[in-house]
């Protein structure tokens, strides 16, 4: 039987996944739920290279959710500085509090998705990475991936659901934290807006994009 899109990728991921300060090493036994909620709280709207350092000080200042929770809400403010969109940090200090009176983060995406500001992407990154629940993980890198992947012709964002949809097919049922960041690695460092490496791709027999010739130019976006 030939290997499928997740096996293939996941393989690719044992491999040439990034060394990120919030990770464990691929298939080792899954980071602390409050690294991965920090983490991807931070990514939101902000690049990995930038976040790297204010998630050292954050987890050196405060190595738990609880400590987190205890800090003076100005400290916190202030360790945010320079990462902008500071309704996350405002949120960020919410949630924390929450979590801590709750004896921990829930474990479910229904849960995670009640917290204050975990959207679906946050509350399916956490389910998967953290607790190795099967969520569908879908963000930009991952839209980009897929609609190349499958040939997703429809502009964003009315392809949203067919995106959604599509990455669902591909993920596996175990693994799924790793598979979702497999994606993300491979949208970053691979299948970039600018550039499909496609020579270098581990998917690059299954893209239908790739077969029809034209990857860069898809997804393709509305125009505003
Ligand atoms: N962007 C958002 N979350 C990420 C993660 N866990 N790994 C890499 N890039 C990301």
């Amino acid at each position: 039987m030939s290997a499928t899109v997740s096996d293939k990728l996941l393989a690719w991921y044992d491999s040439h996944a990034r060394a990120l300060p919030w990770r464990s090493t691929p298939g080792a036994p899954a980071p602390d739920p409050y690294r991965v909620w920090l983490s991807e709280v931070m990514l939101q709207q902000t690049t990995v290279a930038a976040v790297a350092p204010y998630f050292e000080k954050f987890t050196r200042t405060w190595p738990t959710v609880e400590a987190l929770a205890a800090a003076p809400d100005d400290d916190v403010m202030a360790a945010w500085a320079g990462l902008g969109y500071y309704s996350r940090a405002r949120n960020l200090v919410k949630c924390a509090k929450e979590v801590a009176a709750q004896g921990g983060f829930p474990d479910t995406e229904a849960e995670l998705r009640k917290l204050p500001g975990l959207g679906a992407y946050t509350a399916a990154a956490v389910a998967a990475i953290a607790f190795g629940k099967r969520a569908v993980v879908v963000d930009a890198n991952v839209e980009r991936v897929v609609s190349r992947l499958f040939a997703i012709r429809e502009p964003l964002p009315a392809s949203r659901p067919a995106i959604r949809a599509a990455t669902d097919t591909i993920t596996p049922e175990r693994r799924a934290g790793d598979f979702a960041q497999a994606m993300m690695d491979l949208g970053a460092t691979i299948c970039t807006a600018r550039d499909a490496r496609c020579l270098l791709c581990p998917l690059n027999a299954d893209c239908r994009a790739r077969a029809e010739g034209d990857p860069l130019e898809l997804p393709v976006k509305a125009k505003k």
